[in-house]
């Protein structure tokens, strides 16, 4: 064990990668270092309970690091995140290694605690409050370069579709001040940033709750969009029934928003999108992604997909299949439904059994492959721009070694340059030669700058 060093294992979405990434350069600020987990000093699980058995996985997580520090009583072992603001104090009863506990808003002070609690060995802490307003948190030591900047514009979430665990474990909606946001985002650039994503669980929703400054969602993307130095800006997740007309018009006024955009769909069945509590129907979202390729022509949709909601028929889950081609997405993430304890649908009836459910996912997933693999050939020929984000090691050769970026759809490119620079954070203006199974292949064509 090395004093004063640090270890973060990560579970669960971006904007828990994001916590991660700020815990960690909150702490190289107090003079800590980061450290393989065996040497370290302070260990962190960053957790996450949206879906299956996450109580398992953080004590699995736990054990392991019992293992490997021996139970060292000098390592001091924080549990952080959504199981954490969920099971709270119960971690100090199920791992005598775990001192501090730090919930959804909590993390803000670990820090600090992380410090009290080296200096008192006997201590244990939990913060698991949820905060009124977003609170600004301490400045990180500045990072290395990082050509994708992630930037929190909210807190939290009320829509409480019925399948979800999230309004709970990250408290209600409270939107970020316009002024810090685009500090930090300004920040960024200046730290080398040329993409920007914000972040959010239900982002274009920023501003309509009593925290908001009166600078609504659209307003911000203009502001963020004319910040000098930036070249993209995406955002995730939007909730399809808050994306208002000036969301839609966005993409069509500001070339800096990329043609790229994240929008849960998670049914295609209006029976079943009633019962999960989502606020929209098929046709609204059809009408929707209508509305968006109207305003950007080559706008490519990807989305959330949950198969397996109680009741869902084989009718049902064709209807999402049938909504799945309709809109072509070019990829999706989808899940089996997984009852959260406290969340609406875990007290409905008809729950589908586990083998139903899975080969449904199969099917769907098999139908994504398709449109994903079309999507990616429909590329071929075009010609692009990369942000280059590094080496790719298992493509090119000595000669012209490839790197890997993302083209303005966020789809990874591998480009082959010349040897001898430093390509991160690059932009190259390429074109697209071929398509792999889940990434393009290109060839430089025109400058990098
Ligand atoms: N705020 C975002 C993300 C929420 S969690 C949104 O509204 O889209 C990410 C994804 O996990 C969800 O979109 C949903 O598809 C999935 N998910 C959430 N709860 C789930 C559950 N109980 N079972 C299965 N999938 C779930
Ligand atoms: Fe969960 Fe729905 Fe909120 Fe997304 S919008 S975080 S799925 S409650
Ligand atoms: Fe998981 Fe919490 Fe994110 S439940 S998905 S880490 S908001």
């Amino acid at each position: 064990m090395l004093q004063k060093t640090f270890h973060i294992i990560t579970f669960g979405c971006q904007m828990n990668v994001h916590d991660s990434q700020w815990l960690g350069g909150a702490l190289r600020a107090r003079g800590f270092a980061e450290a393989p987990l065996e040497d370290a000093q302070v260990v962190v699980v960053n957790t996450c309970s949206v879906r299956e058995k996450p109580e398992q996985k953080v004590m699995s997580a736990l054990g392991r690091i019992r293992q490997v520090t021996g139970g060292d009583p000098r390592v001091l072992v924080g549990v952080a995140g959504c199981v954490a603001q969920q099971l709270g104090t119960t971690f100090f009863e199920k791992e005598p290694q775990v001192r501090l506990v730090a919930g959804s808003d909590g993390i803000g002070a670990a820090p600090a605690a992380i410090e009290r609690l080296l200096d008192a060995p006997a201590l244990r802490l939990s913060l698991l409050d949820f905060t009124e307003s977003y609170v600004e948190r301490e400045p990180g030591a500045p990072g290395p370069t990082q050509p994708v900047a992630y930037v929190n514009i909210m807190q939290g979430c009320d829509n409480f579709c019925t399948y979800c665990i999230v309004p709970y474990t990250r408290g209600r909606q409270k939107s970020r001040s316009s002024a810090a946001i685009l500090d930090e985002c300004r920040a960024a650039l200046e730290n080398g940033a040329r993409e920007i994503t914000l972040l959010g669980q239900n982002v274009n929703a920023f501003g309509r709750d009593s925290r908001g400054d009166g600078v609504s969602f659209a307003r911000l993307l203009a502001l963020v969009a004319a910040l000098p130095g930036l070249e993209r800006l995406r955002y995730v997740t939007p909730h399809p029934k808050d994306m208002g007309p000036e969301d839609v018009e966005a993409f069509a006024a500001l070339p800096q928003l990329c043609p790229r955009l994240h929008l849960p769909l998670q049914a295609g069945s209006d029976v079943v999108l009633k019962r999960m509590h989502r606020r929209y129907d098929r046709a609204a979202y059809l009408d929707l992604a209508a509305r968006l390729r109207a305003a950007r022509p080559d706008l490519a949709l990807s989305t959330d997909l949950i198969v397996g909601f109680p009741g869902e028929t084989e009718a049902d889950f064709a209807a999402t299949l049938e909504m799945v081609r309709a809109c072509g997405f070019m990829s999706s993430f989808s899940f089996c439904y997984s009852d959260r304890p406290g969340a609406r649908a875990a007290l409905l009836p008809d729950k589908i059994p586990v083998a139903v459910a899975r080969d449904r996912l199969l099917r769907l997933q098999a139908l994504q492959d398709e449109l994903g693999a079309r999507w990616l050939q429909s590329r071929v020929g075009a010609t692009t721009t990369l942000l280059l984000e590094g080496p790719s090691p298992r493509e090119g050769d000595a000669a012209a070694p490839s790197w890997q970026g993302r083209d303005p759809y966020g789809a990874p490119v591998h480009v082959p340059l010349p040897v001898g620079a430093d390509y991160c954070g690059k932009m190259a203006r390429v074109v697209i030669v071929a398509a792999k199974k889940h990434s393009l292949v290109a060839r430089l064509q025109g400058d990098v700058w």
